[in-house]
């Protein structure tokens, strides 16, 4: 039974002194035994501070491996190794260097959706609660933001005195959301707020009331006096929206909003690991430290 397998996850954590990050869309069950749960900023601020030796990130490789790389000392582990995110891969080395040869000035800003590889070659991190802030902060007039085509339309909406480059990549999750879908959905819920992850498209973000990263929509539904809202995220946030919001309502817009890495995230792998030790999260030391640079930037900016 799933009660017993978490029960057992809870023991062994303790017996091993072991902590269990999770992010706001792996399943219910990952995020009632995690120790903290949060969104890719959070995350990866606290990967700096953790005490515990063995660390078990329950999210996709690429929140996993930043982890690895802020805090090198610890053995990071993943219920499974082949939870990836399909955007981390959507950029190239090839079009950096080719930009970095045509513009003086040009700033790689690279989205942490993204391998170590993309970041080893880039300038600086973002997440979807800071982009728009690290962005206008930069002394770069030239900026090629890489791998989220829409995150980073999003950030040149909000900072016009900047030349923003845009690459092709985009989360095919947050993507496949229809207008028509969501249109359907606030016929079907009139009064309701949208809220919105800025990996949406443009036309989608255009009908939203309000526009964040997972957490930033969290703290939005909690603080609001509105009751209902219709969410364009995927549908992981919707156990700490109903956990935080027992009297509001959520609806979800479209029904293609889950990533189906985050939910490789099982009970029973996450065991798994905890006793094996099994999938460990290496990263070789050269790209460590290079990918470190533009992470440890991100962390110090959003200070
Ligand atoms: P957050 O930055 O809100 O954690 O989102 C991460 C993500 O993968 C969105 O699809
Ligand atoms: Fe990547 Fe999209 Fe999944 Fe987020 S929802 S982890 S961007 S594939």
């Amino acid at each position: 039974m799933t009660s017993d397998i978490l029960n057992e996850i809870i023991n062994l954590k303790k017996e091993k002194n072991a902590v269990i990050l999770a992010h706001y869309y792996a399943p219910d069950e990952i995020q009632s035994v995690a120790d903290y749960v949060g969104d890719s900023f959070y995350l990866a601020r606290l990967a700096e501070n953790i005490p515990e030796d063995l660390i078990v990130f329950c999210g996709v490789g690429f929140m996993a491996e930043s982890v690895k790389i802020i805090n090198p000392e610890k053995t990071v582990l993943v219920p499974d190794i082949s939870a990836d995110c399909a955007m981390a891969h959507m950029a190239s080395v090839e079009k950096i260097k080719k930009l970095r040869k045509e513009y003086d000035d040009l700033a790689v800003v690279c989205y942490i959706n993204s391998t170590a590889d993309l970041k080893c070659h880039s300038d600086i991190c973002v997440t979807s609660s800071n982009a728009v802030k690290i962005v206008k902060n930069l002394p770069n007039k030239n900026i090629f933001f890489i791998p989220d085509k829409n995150l980073g339309g999003y950030v040149a909406e909000q900072v016009p005195e900047k030349n923003i480059i845009l690459n092709d990549g985009y989360c095919p999750i947050h993507a496949a959301l229809t207008v028509d879908d969501l249109k359907k959905t606030i016929e079907e819920h009139p009064m309701a707020k949208v809220l919105t992850h800025p990996e949406c498209e443009r036309e989608i973000l255009e009908l939203s009331d309000y526009i964040g990263s997972t957490a930033d929509i969290l703290k939005y539904a909690s603080e609001s006096e509105y009751g209902e809202f219709i969410i364009c995220t995927e549908d992981g946030v919707g156990y700490p929206l109903k956990k935080n919001n027992p009297d509001k309502k959520f609806y979800f817009a479209g029904e293609q909003f889950k990533c189906m890495d985050m939910k490789l995230n099982t009970p029973e792998k996450l065991l798994h690991v905890l006793k094996t030790g099994e999938n460990e999260i290496k990263v070789s030391k050269t790209k460590r430290e290079k990918a470190l640079l533009p992470l440890k930037r991100m962390l110090e900016s959003a200070k």
